[in-house]
């Protein structure tokens, strides 16, 4: 599967979406996460993020493995989002800043 990780929160493009043949992203207040159910690691969206947010698991970065849970477990409670939407507000702001996993709304 692929992975949605922390550069994500807080601009949350939704480029991604648009790419994607199975909709398998779901959104929440401040970040969106893929279903590993539903990815078919065809790697589109990859490419597509302007944050570089997203990995397939095999090279997901030591820090941020526990991505693959929080995807996993928000895929659950989130809806499916199918067509981008535009970024958030502040997106330009926050693409490069680390550390913002503590912000993530659920
Ligand atoms: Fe997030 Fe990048 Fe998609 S910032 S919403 S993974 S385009």
């Amino acid at each position: 599967t692929h992975v949605v990780t922390e550069a994500c929160i807080k601009c949350r493009y939704t480029d991604c979406v648009d790419v994607c043949p199975v909709d398998c992203f779901h959104i929440g207040p401040n970040f969106l996460v893929i279903d590993p159910d539903e990815c078919i690691d065809c790697a589109v969206c990859v490419a597509e993020c302007p944050a570089e947010a997203i990995y397939a698991e095999e090279d997901l970065p030591q820090d941020q493995m526990d991505f693959i849970r929080i995807n996993a477990e928000l895929a659950a409670e989130w809806e499916v989002i199918s067509k981008s939407m535009g970024a958030l507000p502040d997106a330009d702001e926050w693409k490069d800043k680390p550390n913002k996993r503590d912000l993530l709304e659920r």
